[in-house]
């Protein structure tokens, strides 16, 4: 059980008040737009992912990040903590043509 005094310390938390960094990102054959996303170490991420044409998938293996990206432009929302600092591959998980495996970004979580 969590103390009365823990308990307020994680109310008061800044990091935990503040919303998460929402990125829109647009997948695309054969491509993320952008291609390049920084976040700074810790930080809250919210992606809002949608495809221009057919299906992707996107998957950022670091921080358990993989979802499908339906054809027709619908919205998938993806939270996840940028916890460690880094540069990490943005993959797409669906076959989407013949340009599926070039289909790469790059996630660059800066120390803090
Ligand atoms: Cu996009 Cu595979």
């Amino acid at each position: 059980m969590l103390g009365a005094a823990a308990m307020s310390h994680a109310q008061q938390d800044p990091a935990a008040a503040t919303a998460p960094r929402t990125i829109e990102v647009v997948a695309k054959r054969f491509a993320f737009e952008p291609a390049r996303i920084e976040v700074t170490e810790g930080e809250r991420v919210r992606l809002v992912v949608k495809s221009a044409d057919g299906v992707h998938g996107i998957e950022i293996k670091k921080f358990k990040v993989n979802k499908k990206v339906p054809r027709g432009g619908d919205p998938v929302t993806i939270d996840f903590v940028a916890s460690a600092a880094g540069e990490y591959p943005i993959l797409c998980s669906e076959y989407c043509g013949d340009g599926h495996e070039d289909m790469k970004g790059m996630l660059v979580v800066v120390a803090k």
